[in-house]
């Protein structure tokens, strides 16, 4: 259905990527340290493939029973890019005051409790957005640090791709943004903005995008920064399919959603237009030109009486 770019610079990760997780019996993987407590309780049988090295995490192939899922595992906070972390967190609960002190201090109990906060974000927003309609990962739970999931793949049961791997037609790019911009319209209205939403972290099976990688998604209510982040998620999405249908550049989702947001008129059934009308009120240049004018009048009128009173003198 989407048919695979041959190459992309971009998706080089440090694993191998892409071949079948129902074939690889012949490559005998070395148990990952951070994976063996949850073989130890039974939630892993079997490790299958690395899949990806991330900046965040690496991403397994595992088995567990008769199904083949994937476990991420969280990089520690020093080894991970931490781009814009204060941005992100902004807003995130922290009901426990001595969690919060100890946090704040920055003290080794501190730093664990972040760490716990930050694991636990993506599963917590896994759960929170399946139920809202988004289509993700289904989540199996987050231990230890790592986050076991529903692996995606295609027909052929081979890894999903991302979506920057895929080309497509003009039309199966309105429809795949029109999905896409339904999902952050759900997500919004379930209070989280994903906040990296770019074509990396987008996967394409054959019922189209499924929307990845969370850990950062920000409290839309809590956070100051949750517009520029729902615009800038817009914006990588629209000019991903714009590629391929370049009509969608011209369109407003972002500022669309969140006025309906905003106005409380949010609802899962919406069927989004990509229209809206700047306000143009804001930029009522004419009567900006004319206080300047009579400001400018003013100050001149005031040196000419300061001229004739020293003159006077
Ligand atoms: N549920 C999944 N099913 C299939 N593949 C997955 C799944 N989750 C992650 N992957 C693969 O692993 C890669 C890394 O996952 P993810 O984006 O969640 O981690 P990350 O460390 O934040 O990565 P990056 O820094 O590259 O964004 C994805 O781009 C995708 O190729
Ligand atoms: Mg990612």
């Amino acid at each position: 259905m989407y048919p695979q770019l041959t190459h992309n610079e971009n998706l080089e990760g440090k694993f191998h990527q892409s071949t079948n997780p129902h074939c690889c019996e012949e490559r005998s993987v070395k148990t990952p340290k951070r994976l063996q407590p949850l073989i130890h309780d039974g939630l892993i049988d079997e490790v299958i493939r690395p899949l990806m090295s991330g900046k965040e995490a690496d991403v397994y192939v595992v088995r567990c029973g008769s199904k083949v899922r994937c476990a991420k595992i969280y990089k520690e906070a020093l080894k991970r890019s931490f781009k814009k972390a204060a941005q992100y967190t902004e807003g995130r609960k922290v009901r426990n005051s001595r969690r919060a002190r100890a946090m704040e201090k920055g003290s080794k109990f501190g730093r664990k409790q972040q760490e716990d906060i930050w694991q636990s974000a993506e599963v917590d927003a896994l759960y929170r957005l399946a139920r809202a309609g988004v289509r993700v990962p289904e989540p199996f739970g987050c231990f230890d640090g790592v986050l076991l999931m529903e692996l995606i793949t295609d027909e052929n049961g081979d890894v999903a791709p991302r979506l920057s791997e895929v080309s497509m037609s003009e039309a199966q790019a309105h429809e795949d943004h029109a999905q896409v911009m339904h999902y952050v319209m759900c997500m919004l209205n379930a209070g989280l903005v994903h906040g990296d939403l770019s074509e990396f972290n987008v996967l394409v099976d054959q019922d189209g995008p499924v929307i990845i990688d969370l850990p950062q998604a920000v409290d839309a209510a809590a956070n100051n920064n949750a517009f520029a982040m729902l615009e800038r998620d817009v914006k990588n999405m629209t000019d991903y399919y714009g590629l391929f249908a370049p009509a969608l550049l011209d369109s407003h989702y972002a500022q669309e959603i969140w006025t309906l947001y905003e106005n409380a008129e949010l609802h899962p059934d919406l069927k989004l237009t990509g229209h809206f009308d700047m306000p143009t009120e804001l930029a009522d240049v004419d009567s900006v030109m004319l206080e300047i004018k009579a400001a400018l009048a003013e100050e001149e009128s005031r040196k000419e009486r300061l001229r004739e009173a020293e003159a006077e003198d």
